[in-house]
C-alpha cells in the first residue's frame, strides 16, 4: 500500500481537517474507555508541532442526522482530549462559516453524524468540510470500512490528503499480516457464532497455514467432525460450512487443530464446576467452555514456530476464572513467540488487558468492523481514497 503520510508533509500554516475515531463508550457523560482518544493524540500533536491549525472531527454513536440532542454531543470527548493535551478546545457547531483560530490553534467539530448527508457521503457536505481546510488527514482507521462525508467525500474535494499516524500504523500492521506476511501464518478465530465470522474464516482458510478456532465456532467444527458436543453452543445450520472449511484446509495441506480434551460444565456461571473431559466422552448435558490444558500447550508449540499470528477471539469463557486457562496459555504463547502478532476485536482486547500483555502483542488494532472487513479480504474505502490522492 502506498499513500501520503502526515509525518512526511509540510504543514506549516495549513488548516487541517483531521478525521479521528473517538467513538468512545460514554455512560451518563462519563467516558468508560479512552483508548481511541489516546490513540489519536500522536497525529494531533504532530500537526500542532508542525505549525498547522487543527480541526478535529469524529462521529459518536449513531444519532439521527439533523435531530441531535445534548446526549449526542462530543463534549465529553472534547473535554477528555483537552485534558490530555492540556489546552482549551472550542467546539464548533456551525460548519458553514470559516473557522476562527485566533483564540486556539485547535478546535473540534460537533458530532459529524449530526450533519445531514454524513452517512450518505453527500458531496455537498464533503465540499463544506473541504472548504474549512487546506488538507484532509484521515486518522480514523476504525471507520475505514465506512464511506461517509467526513471520511470520504471530504477527501475527494480536499487539495491534499494524508494518512495520520494511527491510520499509517494500522495499515502497516495489516500489510505485514495480509500482504507481505512472514510464514507460517497462524490465525486464531473465535466467537460465539460461525455466522458472524463466515467471511473471515473463508478468506483465512485460503491463506493461513494453521487456523485455530475457539468458542462456539470450535464447537461447530467439532460437530462437523461428527462428535457429540452435548449442549454446547453451536451453529447447527453452519455444519456444512464448517465441513467446507475443513476440506479447503486439507486440500491445501494446511491445519485446523481440534482438541481431544475440553473443559466442560453443566452450566456457564461463576459457580459452575469445571471438569476436563475427552471430547469423545461428553454427556448430553455437558457444555464446552474452554479448551483443555494439554491442547493449549500443543497450540503454544505451534505458535512458537509462527512467522505471523492473527488473533481474533478468546479460546473459551475467559471472563470466568475456571474457564480462562486455555485463553491464558494461548495468549502467553502468542506473546512469547517471535512472530509478528496482530490482535483485534473487543473480546480479544479484554483478554489482553485481563492478562496484562498489551505491550507484548506486536500490534493491537483500535478497530472492530474495519479490521474484520480487511481480514475478510474486502477493499476498504479509506485505502481507496488514500491511494487515489497520492501526491507524486
Ligand atoms: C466502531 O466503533 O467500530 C467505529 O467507530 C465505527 O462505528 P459505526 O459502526 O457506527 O460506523
Amino acid at each position: 500500500m502506498r499513500f501520503n503520510r502526515i509525518i512526511d508533509a509540510n504543514l506549516k500554516g495549513k488548516r487541517l481537517f483531521i478525521r479521528v475515531d473517538m467513538n468512545a463508550p460514554i455512560v451518563d457523560g462519563v467516558i468508560m474507555d479512552n483508548t481511541r482518544i489516546k490513540a489519536s493524540i500522536p497525529t494531533i500533536k504532530l500537526a500542532l508541532d508542525k505549525g498547522a491549525k487543527v480541526i478535529v472531527a469524529t462521529h459518536l454513536g449513531r444519532p439521527t442526522e439533523g435531530k441531535c440532542s445534548k446526549d449526542d454531543s462530543i463534549m465529553p470527548v472534547a473535554n477528555e482530549l483537552a485534558k490530555e493535551l492540556k489546552i482549551q478546545i472550542p467546539i464548533i457547531s456551525d460548519i458553514d462559516d470559516k473557522i476562527d483560530f485566533s483564540t486556539s490553534r485547535i478546535v473540534m467539530l460537533e458530532n459529524v453524524r449530526c450533519n445531514v448527508g454524513e452517512k450518505s457521503n453527500s458531496e455537498e457536505l464533503g465540499k463544506k468540510y473541504a472548504r474549512l481546510c487546506d488538507a484532509f488527514v484521515h486518522d480514523a482507521f476504525a471507520t475505514a470500512h465506512r464511506r461517509e462525508a467526513s471520511t470520504d467525500a471530504v477527501g475527494r474535494f480536499a487539495k491534499e490528503v494524508y494518512a495520520g499516524m494511527l491510520m499509517s500504523s494500522e495499515l502497516d500492521a495489516l500489510s505485514k499480516v495480509m500482504i507481505n506476511p512472514k510464514r507460517p501464518i497462524i490465525a486464531i478465530v473465535s466467537g460465539s457464532k460461525v455466522s458472524t465470522k463466515l467471511a473471515l474464516l473463508e478468506n483465512l482458510a485460503d491463506k493461513v497455514d494453521t487456523l485455530i478456532v475457539g468458542g462456539g465456532i470450535l464447537n461447530t467444527f467439532l460437530a462437523a467432525e461428527g462428535l457429540n458436543i452435548g449442549k454446547s453452543l453451536c451453529d447447527y445450520n453452519m455444519i456444512d460450512f464448517a465441513k467446507s472449511i475443513i476440506n479447503k484446509m486439507k486440500t491445501r495441506r494446511a491445519a485446523i487443530p481440534l482438541p481431544k480434551e475440553v473443559v466442560v460444565a453443566k452450566e456457564c456461571s461463576k459457580s459452575s464446576v469445571a471438569v476436563t473431559k475427552v471430547v469423545a466422552g461428553l454427556e448430553v448435558d455437558d457444555m464446552i467452555l474452554d479448551i483443555g490444558v494439554s491442547f493449549a500447550n500443543d497450540l503454544v508449540s505451534k505458535l512458537a514456530t509462527a512467522g505471523t499470528i492473527i488473533w481474533n477471539g478468546p479460546m473459551g469463557v475467559f471472563e470466568l476464572e475456571q474457564f480462562a486457562n486455555g485463553t491464558y496459555i494461548v495468549a502467553n504463547g502468542i506473546v512469547n513467540s517471535q512472530a509478528f502478532s496482530l490482535a483485534g476485536g473487543g473480546d480479544t482486547i479484554a483478554a489482553i488487558n485481563k492478562f496484562g500483555i498489551y505491550d507484548r502483542v506486536s500490534y493491537v488494532s483500535t478497530a472492530g468492523g474495519a479490521l474484520l472487513e480487511f481480514l475478510e479480504g474486502k477493499r476498504l474505502p479509506a485505502i481507496d481514497l488514500l491511494e487515489q490522492k497520492i501526491i507524486q
